[in-house]
């Protein structure tokens, strides 16, 4: 009946190519230091906590329930993965902002997962029924998702990811330390939302999706040679084209915009939206003499700014 530390999941910042993923174009992507923290201990029913660990309070406390809320069905397929004859409590807790667009889902299903996986005696390692269980709880609450949260979540470094691709991702290194600072622009929205708002552009005008989709692709490309090079000017500006492209994707808030212009004038190299948008998180890239005062300036404006070296 103890109580066990187990595992860790990682949040992640899409650094380039949202969306655009969706349609089989790359994306570079980060996963963070920070993320999501589980433990397991033996219950008389199977339960799932997840608690807010900014703010220390519970976040939901949820049984199994295949017909329920999308919390009770992502439940149901964390536990499902993992058959045994005994049930289990696991809490986890989140040091990432939940559902911002930094990949909270798939850091607490990651955790979780892992966490199970670990407690229950005879599980392979590495266990495939990590990812299998990871990815089942992403498609309840992402649609129809590319798994790029899921990948990041299993702690990859930078990395370029594509969708259906079977081999795992390989992490890319840069020469030079590259500074970021994140921020909460606005309450999110629900990822399948924006999805569904890009794939219906895509219906309205098929060219013109196809066009954002190669720019963003051109994006990718130019970005990873960037950050293998520790090329902090050229990211920055890839990273403003990137966040035009997804305004006109229709993704951006005029929240999302503001902090991204607040960053520019507080020197940063370029600021974009992360993840689905709508909502949710900007990042900005900046130098080690300029982060600070891109923070001082979001938190200033009430932001809740963090900051995370590439
Ligand atoms: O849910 P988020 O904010 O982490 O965004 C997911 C990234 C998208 O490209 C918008 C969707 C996907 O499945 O790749």
């Amino acid at each position: 009946m103890t109580r066990r530390r187990v595992s860790r999941g990682c949040g992640k910042l899409i650094l380039f190519g949202e969306h655009s993923v969706v349609y089989g174009v790359p994306a570079l992507v980060a996963s963070l230091p920070m993320g999501a923290t589980a433990w397991v201990r033996e219950s008389s029913e199977n339960m799932l906590i997840l608690r807010d660990g900014r703010d220390d309070t519970i976040h939901f406390r949820t049984s199994p329930d295949d017909s329920g809320t999308p919390v009770e069905r992502s439940a149901s397929a964390l536990f499902s993965a993992f058959t045994s004859d005994a049930c289990h409590e696991v809490e986890v807790t989140l040091d990432i902002p939940i559902g911002a667009g930094l990949g909270s889902s798939a850091a607490f299903a990651t955790a979780a997962a892992r966490a199970l996986s670990d407690f229950i005696p005879g599980s392979p390692s590495p266990d495939p029924r990590v990812l299998e269980a990871v990815e089942a709880s992403e498609a309840i609450f992402h649609g129809d998702a590319s798994g790029i949260d899921a990948r990041a979540a299993m702690g990859k470094g930078v990395f370029r990811f594509v969708r259906d691709q079977e081999e795992e991702p390989r992490a890319i290194a840069t020469k030079r330390s590259i500074y970021i600072a994140v921020c909460e622009a606005g309450p999110p929205c629900q990822t399948s939302v924006m999805v569904e708002r890009v794939r219906a552009l895509h219906k309205r005008q098929p060219q013109v999706g196809e066009s954002l989709n190669r720019l963003v692709g051109d994006i990718v490309f130019q970005a990873q040679r960037a950050f293998e090079d520790g090329d902090t000017q050229m990211l920055g500006e890839l990273a403003d084209v990137n966040h035009g492209a997804l305004v006109a994707m229709g993704v951006s808030t005029p929240e999302l915009d503001h902090a991204c212009h607040l960053a520019r004038a507080a020197g940063a190299r370029g600021a974009k939206l992360t993840g689905s948008g709508g909502g949710g998180c900007c990042f900005a890239i900046a130098e080690r003499d300029s982060i600070a005062n891109v923070m001082e300036v979001w938190d200033r404006h009430g932001l809740r700014p963090l900051q995370t070296v590439l």
